[in-house]
């Protein structure tokens, strides 16, 4: 019988809305119930967890739900077990720094949500701690394995665009004021203080989305709103909402591709995903969303003329076909867990690491630098 190589892990944040549901359930307890991680040499890795979280009911709770036993509100105590090799983090963004620390202190291996800290002189320096304990550290960039943005590589890496010239995408739904609905994200989201904002939020996102498929990002030019001054929190108080709602902005890859990406928690959506990126190239053009991916060849690319006086004629949605999967895609987190786990026991590449977690939060500082100070910014070529 193949060997079966356990390794410890602590889930901290792990009654959240992503440590919860896409972490514990659809990563590593998905895993657990097909048998571990498959080896190239043969035997599997098998996660044994140990939630870890501020309130003891809920995490005791939760254990129970699933079968498992080990659970504390105690870091230091689990980090400090023998067993644990890996700590992985997906509470709100602005305790994520303290604790990675005090795991590298541990000299455990960290897997984290993103953003890997609050700014990015703090990521630059968890990069170059990790670097310098010797551990292996891996931030969650999920969208790259979304089966409509892995279509889209697959177009990319086959040729179909010829030049790529633009980028544009929409990102957003209607977050609801905590009011007369409840909000479907959690308040601090909507609070500075709290690390809030959505730059923060999905800059970090956006810049690996860029940096694999099409460019490093170069430069960024930003406008951010807070279009909704005030919500209503968890516990129906009336706050303030600081952070910003909305982001509008352009940025110059690599290679001479223009994206532009609005990010908004006040928009409705007329689309058909919550995120759709449209891509221009000479030869052809894609339309990516979540899960879908349209395109359209030069070949079949229709002549329309502008004339207001006359009704449109033709179907423009219709001129487009569907990208078949040709593949089977599994959850996006679980496959980056899989690929970390990989990374930590047996060496395999990973290279969404704590220096590409560190480019996120640069860009997103970058971007919130533009907006304050009304003028384009430039990121280094390092
Ligand atoms: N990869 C993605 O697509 C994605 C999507 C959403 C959020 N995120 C990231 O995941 C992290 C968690 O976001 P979420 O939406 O799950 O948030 P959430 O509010 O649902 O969960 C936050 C978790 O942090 C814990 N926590 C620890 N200290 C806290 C404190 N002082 N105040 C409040 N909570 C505290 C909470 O108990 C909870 O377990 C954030 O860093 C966020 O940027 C990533």
């Amino acid at each position: 019988m193949a060997a079966r190589r356990s390794i410890g892990i602590v889930i901290n944040g792990v009654t959240g809305r992503m440590g919860y549901r896409q972490h514990l359930v659809r990563s590593l307890l998905a895993i657990r119930e097909q048998g571990g991680v498959p080896l190239a040499g043969g035997g599997h890795i098998w996660p044994e967890l140990t939630l870890v979280g501020r309130d003891p009911d809920k995490l005791a709770s939760i254990a129970a739900r699933h079968g498992l036993t080990e659970w504390t509100t105690d870091l230091d105590a689990a980090l400090s077990r023998p067993d644990v090799e890996i700590y992985f983090d997906a509470q709100v963004t602005a305790q994520r720094e303290k604790a990675i620390r005090q795991a590298i202190a541990a000299g455990k291996h960290i897997y984290t949500e993103k953003p890997l800290a609050e700014s990015s002189g703090a990521a630059e320096e968890l990069a170059e701690l990790a670097a310098a304990a010797g551990i292996r550290s891996g931030v969650v960039q999920d969208k790259l394995f979304l089966p409509g943005l892995r279509k889209l590589k697959r177009l990319i890496d086959g040729g179909f665009f010829g030049k790529i010239l633009s980028v544009r995408g929409e990102f957003g739904y209607w977050v609801f004021e905590g009011d007369w609905q409840t909000a479907q994200r959690p308040s601090w989201n909507y609070r500075l203080a709290d690390g809030g904002g959505i730059v923060m939020d999905m800059f970090p996102h956006w810049n690996y989305v860029l940096e694999e498929l099409f460019g490093a990002v170069r430069a960024v030019q930003c406008t951010t709103v807070t279009h909704i001054e005030s919500r209503v929190d968890e516990r129906g108080e009336t706050y303030q909402a600081d952070a910003d709602d909305a982001a509008y902005a352009i940025f110059e890859l690599e290679g001479g591709i223009v994206a532009q990406l609005n990010s908004s928690w006040a928009v409705r959506v007329y689309r058909d995903e919550l995120v759709e990126f449209q891509v221009d190239g000479v030869e052809g053009s894609a339309v990516a969303g979540l899960r879908g991916c349209r395109i359209q060849h030069r070949a079949t690319t229709p002549k329309p003329v502008w004339n207001p006086d006359l009704p449109v004629t033709e179907s423009f949605r219709d001129q487009w076909s569907e990208v078949p999967d040709n593949d089977e895609f599994d959850n996006g987190f679980k496959v980056q867990w899989e690929a970390f786990l990989r990374h930590v026991v047996a060496g395999e590449e990973f290279h969404w690491d704590f220096e590409s977690g560190a480019r996120g939060v640069r860009l997103a500082e970058a971007g919130l630098q533009s907006a304050s100070e009304g003028r384009r910014i430039e990121l280094g070529s390092a």
